[in-house]
């Protein structure tokens, strides 16, 4: 931004990109890692922080560093990620990153200056934060903290069998480089994620508008992200044709697949506090007229207790068994990622709560990049109000008011910590 230019608004921001990775089909936007939506989406931060002065580097990890200032040891860090869920909404990911370059535009409007006197800023985005592509929720922030094997990562495949490694080599990031990064890991002093957020937590702890954008709370610090893993079940069958095969020679393992979703959805529903979901679910081959040979299952659990969700995942396992037998299958159970509930820095949610006064602490259930770097450096997270309390979905809602606060809140918070 030139000093004659008006400081962009959250919302014109998000404007600009509103119709990159539209999903016609299941509405709201498909955007994994490294599909054209979300390179467009990348070059368009490239350009924004350029244009604003910063300085952008890609990391061994494929991730983007925007640095105003030098790039230096104890920096002060904020971002999130532009890839998206099938079908997403507008605003996970998105909305860290542009309140992110609106808040550098507040803080020049403001006089301030990073790395002048001051410690350096960088803006941030993260590739693979939801796993949508590669099946491991915030990869880019495992590999840069160490928290996943490298090898396992670069071997990882999708849906139509390229690599991770592949993929990686393909956008310009050497494969061999991937892995714990100490030297950029040491850059962040503290790191600071905005969000959407992504339950009813701000809209219910609003005591006034229940949740109309203006009123009550507009933005929450973050307390704590719960526990939370990815299993993958594998239940095999007998192919067969569904005209000639009688129902009692059938060994169907989609309907074991029903029972163990009954099972998941009963097992949850008993532990308080518990969440466990099948979001995803394939039949191989796949045809109306076929009986599937084969059955993937994807399970989300997630519980503020580590041992509660172990227990939770071991219990649907047992029952995943006698369905499996009861239908003359096999099943077979992989865990794919498990990430420990971490309270954030406890001192930087402290000084976030000081310079947003009346801001409530939200734990969620939703994980983030913030949550796997907050093993290693100081972390904390803001929420904005999300008024349809409704995410991963094409109904994820932010009112144009409270996006536009939220480059104030951000620049607020970066100006109080630098
Ligand atoms: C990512 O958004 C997750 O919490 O699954
Ligand atoms: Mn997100
Ligand atoms: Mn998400
Ligand atoms: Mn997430």
């Amino acid at each position: 931004m030139s000093s004659t230019e008006r400081p962009a608004t959250v919302s014109s921001l998000l404007g600009s990109i509103s119709d990159v990775g539209r999903d016609a089909a299941r509405g709201g936007y498909s955007r994994p890692v490294y599909s054209t939506a979300e390179l467009d989406l990348r070059s368009w931060f490239r350009d924004e922080a350029q244009r604003r002065g910063l300085e952008v580097r890609t990391d061994r990890n494929g991730v983007l560093w925007a640095w105003w200032g030098p790039e230096a040891q104890d920096s002060l860090v904020t971002g999130s990620h532009l890839d998206s869920v099938p079908g997403g909404g507008a605003f996970d990911g998105p909305l860290g990153v542009a309140a992110a370059l609106a808040a550098v535009d507040v803080l020049k409007a403001r006089g301030v200056t990073a790395g002048q006197g001051r410690r350096s800023l960088a803006v941030t985005v993260f590739p693979e934060e939801e796993g949508s592509r590669f099946g491991i929720a915030c990869l880019g922030s495992r590999l840069l903290t160490g928290a996943i094997d490298a090898d396992k990562a670069r071997n990882l495949k999708d849906a139509e069998g390229n690599s991770y490694a592949e993929l990686s080599a393909r956008n310009g990031v050497d494969p061999r480089g991937l892995g714990a990064d100490p030297e950029a890991l040491s850059r962040i002093g503290q790191f600071v994620e905005l969000h959407v957020e992504q339950g009813r937590g701000l809209i219910d702890a609003d005591p006034i508008s229940g949740g109309a954008a203006g009123t009550g709370f507009p933005v929450a610090v973050g307390g704590a992200i719960l526990g939370h893993g990815r299993w993958k079940f594998s239940i095999s069958g007998q192919g067969n044709h569904a005209g000639t095969t009688l129902m009692a020679d059938r060994a169907d393992p989609l309907v074991a697949a029903a029972q163990i979703i009954l099972a998941v959805q009963k097992t949850a529903a008993a532990r308080d506090g518990a969440r466990a979901t099948v979001g995803r679910i394939l039949p191989i081959p796949g045809g109306t007229n076929v009986i599937a040979s084969k059955v993937e299952l994807w399970l989300d659990v997630r519980h503020p207790d580590d041992a509660v969700t172990a227990a939770i995942v071991q219990k649907i396992h047992g029952q995943a068994q006698i369905a499996a037998a009861n239908e003359g299958c096999t099943v077979s159970l992989a865990e794919e990622s498990l990430s420990p509930t971490v309270g954030f820095d406890m001192g930087l949610q402290r000084r976030l709560q000081a310079l947003l006064p009346g801001a409530p602490v939200l734990d969620t259930g939703a994980g983030h990049d913030a949550g796997i770097l907050a093993s290693v450096v100081p972390s904390g997270m803001l929420f904005i109000r999300n008024p349809t309390g409704i995410s991963h979905s094409p109904q994820e809602q932010v009112e144009e008011a409270d996006a536009d606060y939220a480059a104030t809140a951000l620049a607020d918070v970066l100006e109080g910590l630098l």
